[in-house]
C-alpha cells in the first residue's frame, strides 16, 4: 500500500460475489463514498463482478497499469482496480440506443424543432470529437421567455439517458452575492463550514452527466470566469482540491436574458465558448394541444389504476371544449388551467367520479 502515489480510501469488493443479488447493496454504497475512493478486487473475481457492477463501474484495469503505483516500486499483483463510473455519459451510448435516445426526447420536448435537429447534429459531433479528447463538455445557452421549456430539456435528457436519481441542477439566483464563489465550489479547508460546494454535492448525487445551470446570467463575474475554466478544462476542481471529471458531460445553461441584453451581460469570451446558442420561441398551438395530451394522460395514470381509454377520450374532450391553448403562453399557466378545468370536470361527472372512487 505504501507505494500508492496519493493518499485514498481502497475498498477490496471481492466479498461481494459470495452474495446474492449484491448489485443493488453495491450500487447503495458506491454512491455513498467519496468521488475519489478507489476500488480493487482479486483477479478470479474480475469477470463476475465486471458484469453484475456494470452500471456503476466503466472499467476493470490492472493495477499495474492503472497509474496509480509509483512506477519506481515493482509490484506482483493479483488484484484489478476498477474505475468508478458513476455518470451514465451521452457520449458513452451504443448506436442504437442513441436512436432510441433521440426518438424519447424528441417525444418528451413539444415543439422547437429546430433546436431538436440541431442538438441531434451537436450530439453526433460531441460524440466523435469527445472520443479523441478534443471536446469535453457540450454546453448549451438556452434563452427565451418563460415557460416554454428550457428547463425541460435538461430534465428531459436525464429522464430519456434512464435516470433514476436526481437531475443536477444550480440556480444561479442563489448565487449572485460576492461570497458566491465560495458558497458553490466550498470553502478552504479549515475555515469554519468549510465543505464541498452545491455544485460538487448535485454532480456527485446524481447518475447521468448532465448539469443544469438555471438563471445564468443572475451571477457574477467571478462565477463565469470559474465556468469558462470548467468548459475548457472539463473538470470541476472544489476549494477543498477535489476534482470532478466532466468530460462527457453535457450542462445546459438556461437564462431569462433578451436577445439583446446578452452580449452585454456575458463577454464575448464566454459567449464563444457555449458549443451552442438558441432563443426559444413560443410553443405552437399545435404543441400545446400536444401538451394538453400529455398532461390528461398523466392524470388519468395517476387518478385510476387500470388503463382507462374511455375516461381519457372523455377528459379529453372535455379539455378542448373548455380550454382555449391559444390564451397560454407559458405551460405553467396552460397547467394551472387544466387543474381547475380537471376539478369542474369531476363536479360534472358524477359516474367518472364513482369509477375512479374520488
Ligand atoms: N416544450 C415543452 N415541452 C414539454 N414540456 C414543456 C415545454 N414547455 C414547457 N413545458 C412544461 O411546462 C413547465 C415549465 O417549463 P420549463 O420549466 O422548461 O420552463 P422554462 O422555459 O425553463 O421557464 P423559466 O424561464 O420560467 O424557467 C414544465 O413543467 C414543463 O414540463
Ligand atoms: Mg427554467
Amino acid at each position: 500500500m505504501e507505494s500508492f502515489q496519493y493518499e485514498s480510501v481502497i475498498i477490496d469488493v471481492s466479498c461481494l460475489v459470495e452474495y446474492n443479488r449484491f448489485q443493488s447493496l453495491a450500487e447503495d454504497v458506491v454512491y455513498k463514498l467519496p468521488y475519489q475512493t478507489i476500488y480493487i478486487c482479486d483477479e478470479n473475481k474480475k469477470a463476475k463482478l465486471q458484469y453484475e457492477l456494470r452500471f456503476i463501474f466503466n472499467k476493470f484495469i490492472a493495477i499495474q497499469d492503472s497509474g496509480l503505483l509509483d512506477p519506481t516500486v515493482s509490484f506482483a499483483s493479483d488484484k484489478s482496480v476498477s474505475i468508478a463510473k458513476k455518470h451514465k455519459l451521452i457520449t458513452e451510448l451504443e448506436d442504437d440506443e442513441l436512436s432510441l435516445f433521440f426518438e424519447k426526447f424528441r417525444n418528451k420536448l413539444y415543439g422547437h424543432p429546430k433546436f431538436k435537429d440541431d442538438f441531434e447534429e451537436l450530439v453526433k459531433s460531441f460524440r466523435v470529437f469527445n472520443k479523441i479528447g478534443e471536446h469535453k463538455i457540450l454546453s448549451l445557452f438556452l434563452m427565451g421567455d418563460s415557460g416554454v421549456g428550457k428547463t425541460e430539456v435538461a430534465r428531459a435528457i436525464f429522464n430519456c439517458l434512464g435516470g433514476s436519481k436526481r437531475l443536477a441542477k444550480i440556480n444561479f439566483g442563489n448565487y449572485s452575492n460576492e461570497f458566491s464563489l465560495s458558497s458553490l465550489i466550498g470553502s478552504a479547508r479549515g475555515y469554519i463550514g468549510s465543505d464541498d460546494g452545491e455544485i460538487f454535492m448535485k454532480v456527485r448525487d446524481t447518475d447521468i452527466g448532465v448539469l443544469l445551470i438555471d438563471e445564468f446570467e443572475k451571477s457574477n463575474a467571478t462565477l463565469f470566469n470559474y465556468f469558462l475554466d470548467v468548459l475548457e478544462s472539463g473538470k470541476m476542481t472544489s476549494s477543498l482540491g477535489d476534482e470532478i471529471d466532466l468530460n462527457g458531460f453535457i450542462v445546459v445553461f438556461t437564462s431569462n436574458i433578451s436577445k439583446e441584453d446578452f452580449p452585454k451581460r456575458i463577454s464575448p469570451e464566454l459567449r464563444s465558448r457555449f458549443d451552442y446558442k438558441c432563443m426559444f420561441t413560443l410553443l405552437r398551438s399545435q404543441d400545446k394541444r400536444k401538451y394538453l395530451e400529455f398532461r390528461t394522460k398523466s392524470i388519468i395514470k395517476k387518478i385510476s389504476s387500470d388503463q382507462n381509454e374511455d375516461l381519457e377520450v372523455h377528459l379529453l374532450e372535455y379539455f378542448n371544449k373548455c380550454i382555449d391553448v391559444g390564451k397560454y403562453q407559458n405551460m405553467r399557466d396552460l397547467n394551472k388551467e387544466i387543474k381547475k378545468v380537471f376539478v369542474k370536470f369531476l363536479e360534472t361527472s358524477i359516474d367518472e367520479n364513482s369509477a375512479l372512487n374520488i
